[in-house]
């Protein structure tokens, strides 16, 4: 590692504040040894927080429609060809049972900007899953919307919330998204999520076309002002029904790289070794464990929507990603002398594991 890498490294560790030029010579090119000394630091890091312990998420995707067309995006509006589904109130509790079942004890429900889950649907699904499973933390990753109902949503009970950035540079931003999307207005809507009590992900992909050293340390950079309590980082893959299709996907390295940075950054960060990241490469998910990651999110939505649930090509969703092969992502955990832990791994919630 070179001498400016170095003394950027030391500053990070010493939890300074870095330059937007010291973030983008930690992103800049790093080599096989630079990924390797961060991973170290970044295990070292993540075990005297939070021990070997996995946690685990049980992923419902509950809805493909979107009002968004997000260029990226399998699912986005314009995508004729995307099988479009909706699971009923029923079908969610029935996952939760099942996960219930499993052994989890957070649920995440993801999908699309569906205007049809209003917000009197959703907080009456949100009471209904924190009514029938009082131990159980409930996530929510359904993208923007105003304050009153991010209020709503917590009151009816819902914890913690994902809602990646997927990049602080405007610019970048305006790339990925159409015109009347913008990187203000989700900002807006991260600082309101915090300030409403919820544990809050930020995140971003990695490769995602336009994406260079100046972007990613935007993003950096931005990570350290927010400090959110979760942070999602996979790589980028193409999606054949979207503007970017035959784009390269994002590297696994450079993904590894940034989720160790991430782990220094932020030591006590709930970081998922992403589903993409296992799609890109068969032990991606180990890896990134390995590389300072401590969540994994398997999927419990029955298989039908998980099929369609299509955001980039080649969607793993019958391995080691699918809930109820929990006993198969158990054994690749203790395989690499991790294990996985069924409790709601709260920030900070636990130590030694
Ligand atoms: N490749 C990788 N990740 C993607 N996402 C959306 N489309 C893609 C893609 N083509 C990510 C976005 C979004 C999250 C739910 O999935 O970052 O926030």
């Amino acid at each position: 590692m070179n001498r400016e890498k170095e003394s950027c490294v030391k500053a990070l560790e010493e939890g300074k504040r870095l330059t937007r030029s010291q973030w983008k010579t930690l992103v800049s090119d790093p080599d096989g040894e630079d990924a390797e000394i961060l991973a170290q630091k970044a295990r070292r890091i993540r075990e005297e927080r939070y021990g070997r312990a996995v946690f685990i998420r049980g992923l419902i995707e509950f809805t493909d429609y979107c009002r968004n067309d997000c260029y990226y995006c399998g699912i986005r509006k314009s995508n004729g060809r995307a099988a479009r589904y909706r699971l009923t109130r029923e079908e969610i509790l029935e996952c939760c049972r099942q996960g219930y079942a499993l052994g989890f004890r957070t649920f995440v429900l993801q999908g699309g900007e569906d205007p049809f889950f209003t917000d009197e649907r959703m907080a009456e699904l949100i009471s209904a899953i924190k009514g029938e499973f009082r131990d159980c933390a409930l996530t929510l990753s359904i993208g923007e919307r105003e304050e009153e109902s991010y209020r709503a949503f917590r009151k009816a009970g819902a914890d913690r919330y994902l809602l990646r950035h997927e990049t602080a540079d405007p610019e970048h931003y305006r790339l990925l998204h159409p015109a009347g999307m913008s990187l203000e207005r989700r900002m807006g809507c991260l600082r309101c999520l915090k300030e409403l009590g919820f544990q809050t992900g930020a995140g971003f992909m990695v490769g995602s076309p336009g994406q260079t050293p100046d972007t990613l340390a935007a993003d950096l950079e931005f990570l350290q002002e927010l400090r959110p309590e979760m942070v999602g980082i996979g790589p980028f893959l193409p999606h054949r029904d979207t503007p970017f299709c035959g784009r390269p996907g994002g590297s696994v390295e450079l993904t590894l790289y940034l989720l160790s940075l991430v782990r220094i950054l932020l030591p006590d960060a709930l970081l998922p070794a992403t589903t993409a990241l296992g799609t890109a490469a068969a032990d991606g998910r180990e890896a990134g464990i390995l590389a300072g990651a401590n969540v994994v999110m398997p999927n419990l939505s029955p298989a039908g929507a998980r099929e369609k649930y299509q955001l980039y090509d080649g969607k793993l969703c019958t391995g080691n990603e699918a809930a109820e092969n929990l006993e198969a992502l158990r054994r690749s955990m203790e395989a690499i002398g991790y294990r996985v832990v069924v409790d709601r791994g709260d920030y900070r919630g636990m130590i030694g594991g």
